[in-house]
């Protein structure tokens, strides 16, 4: 089998806990953008999850509150594939084939893994440690071309291209193709509400820094209103922001909810402090998420429907995964099961 020609996109996203603005702008918005230009293939990645300690039951209702953001965000089952990685246990075996094709150095150099088993990584799980691993399998097993992301998983797709080339170099085959990280747009990276040189992140212990998609108008607007910023006003253009990320933020994230670039966002509003952007930028924020905060709590009410909507996706996941990943066996040396 020759890599697959035509463009593929898959991406995935973490039940492990609410989705966040980041998650939305860096990942879930653009998935939606994609569709009917691309085949599109999006994974509730629920096997990379309990790399850290998940509660059974917070996993279960977050894993059908994931697929309701998915759907409420826009990504539509009957025009993507939506299902959940452990449905589809081809994840499970390519992650173990490509752990033999990965080295240690490679994932010695993974920056997620130091910042999230911290200073104490000889308790971290060795699912963390393989994580990347699993992550390239998730890709490679639709022979995806094409990976929308944040900046954060960047190294993660680039670990992914260097496992495909060792793989199709030490086996002599073309059989993987290279996947792009696809990182674009004003919000690949949406920092923190409360200091604009951290990432905006669910695991925060501060729920000021963050806009939940859960969240009502009222406290997203408060959120916005006490967000950091600093005395200036505003400059004319994204160029005038270098040096203030909090202010960056905020024109960032303005400029992703309305579709507008960056400078377009700056001359609008140029020599303006806070106290006018600020409300205006809560009016995009609340305009655009409140039906998909709404949508959301409807698609929570009907879990049966949502499962249902998840088992057919994984066949469709299924029916794709599973030539390719027997043919990375069979490539390998492992005779075939009659
Ligand atoms: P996860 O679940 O942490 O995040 C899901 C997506 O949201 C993006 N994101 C952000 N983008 C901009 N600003 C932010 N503050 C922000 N926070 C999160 C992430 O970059 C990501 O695109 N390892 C992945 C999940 C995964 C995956 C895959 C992704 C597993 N297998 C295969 C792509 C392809 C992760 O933990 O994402």
């Amino acid at each position: 089998m020759t890599p697959q020609p035509q463009a593929r996109v898959f991406s995935g996203i973490q039940p492990s806990g609410g989705l966040t603005l980041g998650n939305y702008l860096g990942a879930l918005k653009r998935f939606a953008e994609q569709q009917g230009k691309v085949e599109t293939i999006y994974c509730l990645v629920d096997l990379h999850a309990v790399t850290v300690w998940q509660e059974p039951e917070a996993l279960r209702r977050q894993t059908r509150e994931l697929a309701a953001g998915f759907i409420a965000a826009g990504v539509d089952p009957a025009r993507s594939v939506l299902f959940v990685q452990s449905h589809v246990s081809a994840h499970a075996e390519l992650g173990w084939l490509l752990m033999c094709v990965a080295r240690l150095g490679w994932m010695n150099r993974m920056t997620q893994f130091k910042d999230k088993a911290g200073k104490n990584a000889e308790k971290a799980s060795l699912g963390l440690y393989a994580y990347p691993a699993l992550m390239a399998a998730d890709i490679l097993a639709y022979h995806a071309t094409q990976v929308p992301v944040g900046e954060d998983q960047k190294q993660h797709v680039e670990l992914t291209r260097d496992i495909a080339a060792k793989f199709n170099h030490d086996y002599g085959v073309d059989f993987f193709p290279l996947p792009q990280p696809v990182i674009e747009g004003a919000a690949t990276r949406v920092m923190s509400l409360r200091d604009g040189t951290k990432k905006m992140s669910k695991s925060d212990p501060s729920d000021a820094s963050r806009i939940n998609l859960t969240d009502d108008a009222d406290s997203i607007a408060q959120k916005i209103r006490k967000a950091r910023t600093d005395a200036a006003p505003l400059p004319g253009s994204a160029e005038g922001l270098k040096d203030r990320p909090e202010a960056r933020n905020l024109v960032n994230i303005y400029a992703a909810l309305s579709g507008e670039p960056p400078d377009a966002v700056c001359a609008r509003f140029e020599g303006q402090g806070f106290g006018v952007f600020k409300p205006a930028l809560a009016d995009v924020a609340v305009a655009q998420l409140e039906p998909i905060t709404r949508r959301m709590t409807e698609l929570m009410a009907d879990p049966a429907e949502l499962d249902r909507l998840l088992q057919a996706g994984a066949d469709q996941a299924d029916a794709i995964a599973r030539p390719i990943v027997d043919e990375t066996r069979r490539i390998m040396g492992m005779i075939p099961r009659r």
